[in-house]
C-alpha cells in the first residue's frame, strides 16, 4: 500500500481542529503518545483559544515551551497565520511531532530537541506553557522514564523561563494552561482567561496583576 498523501492527512487534522474533536486529532499520533493525550497534551479547544490570543498577525513567532508531540503547535498552525516552534527535552516526542508535520505538509511548525534551560527567548514574540515542569513536583504523572525528574529541576526550569520572559519587550503575550504560573514574572498582567479558567492570558504591561490560584 502506498503512503497516504499529505493533503489527506492535513484535511483530517484540519477537520478535527474545526470540530474540536480531540479523539479524531489524536488518531494522528502513535498509540503510546495517544493514550496519554488526555493528561499531557492540550485539548484542541484550548489550543485554538490560546493560539488565537498569541497570534496577532501573519508570522507571529510563537514558542511552545515543552511542546510534547506538538499538538498545540499543529492546532495553532492550522487555525492561525502564526509561525510555531516547539521545544522539548524528550527526543522521542520531537520526532513524533516532526513526522506528523512532514506527513501533513504543514510548513509553519518546527520542533527543536533541547532543554529549555539552555535557550534564549530572543526571536520569539509569544509563548505558550501547558504546565511544562509540573511532572517534576507530582502535579502530573511522569510522561515516561526517559528524563530525570526532581523538585530542584522544577525550580531551575521555572526560574529560567521567568528570567527570559523578564527580558522580553512590553506587549509580549503568554498563555498558560494549568500550573501555578511561577514562570510568569513581575511585569506581566493577567488580561483574561477562557473556558475552564485554567487557560490564562498574560501580557507584558510593566505592571503585575496577581491572578489568584
Ligand atoms: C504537559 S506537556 C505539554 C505538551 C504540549 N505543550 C501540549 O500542550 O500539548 C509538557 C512537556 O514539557 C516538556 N518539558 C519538561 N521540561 C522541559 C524542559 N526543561 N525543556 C524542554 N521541554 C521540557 C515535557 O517533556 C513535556 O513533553
Amino acid at each position: 500500500m502506498g503512503a497516504v498523501p499529505w493533503s489527506a492527512v492535513r484535511a483530517e487534522l484540519a477537520s478535527a481542529v474545526e470540530a474540536l474533536d480531540d479523539a479524531a486529532f489524536d488518531r494522528a499520533f502513535p498509540v503510546a503518545v495517544r493514550v496519554v493525550s488526555t493528561t499531557h497534551w492540550t485539548p484542541v479547544a484550548i489550543a485554538r483559544k490560546a493560539a488565537e490570543f498569541l497570534v496577532r498577525g501573519p508570522g507571529t513567532r510563537v514558542l511552545d515551551i515543552g511542546c510534547g508531540p506538538g499538538k498545540f503547535c499543529v492546532v495553532g498552525a492550522l487555525s492561525t497565520p502564526g509561525k510555531f516552534t516547539g521545544v522539548d527535552r524528550r527526543a522521542r516526542l520531537c520526532s513524533v511531532g516532526r513526522a506528523l508535520v512532514q506527513r501533513a505538509g504543514i510548513p509553519n511548525v518546527e520542533f527543536v530537541h533541547r532543554d529549555v534551560l539552555g535557550m534564549s527567548f530572543e526571536g520569539y514574540d509569544a509563548f505558550y506553557l501547558f504546565n511544562p515542569f509540573g511532572e517534576n513536583i507530582g502535579e502530573a504523572p511522569p510522561i515516561d522514564g526517559s528524563v530525570e525528574l526532581s523538585a530542584a529541576n522544577y525550580h531551575l526550569f521555572a526560574a529560567h523561563v521567568a528570567r527570559e520572559l523578564a527580558r522580553a519587550p512590553l506587549g509580549t503575550r503568554v498563555a498558560t494552561y494549568f500550573g501555578a504560573c511561577e514562570e510568569v514574572p513581575m511585569g506581566f498582567s493577567c488580561v483574561g482567561s477562557a473556558l475552564t479558567n485554567e487557560l490564562r492570558f498574560w501580557e507584558k504591561t510593566g505592571v503585575r496583576t496577581e491572578f489568584e490560584v
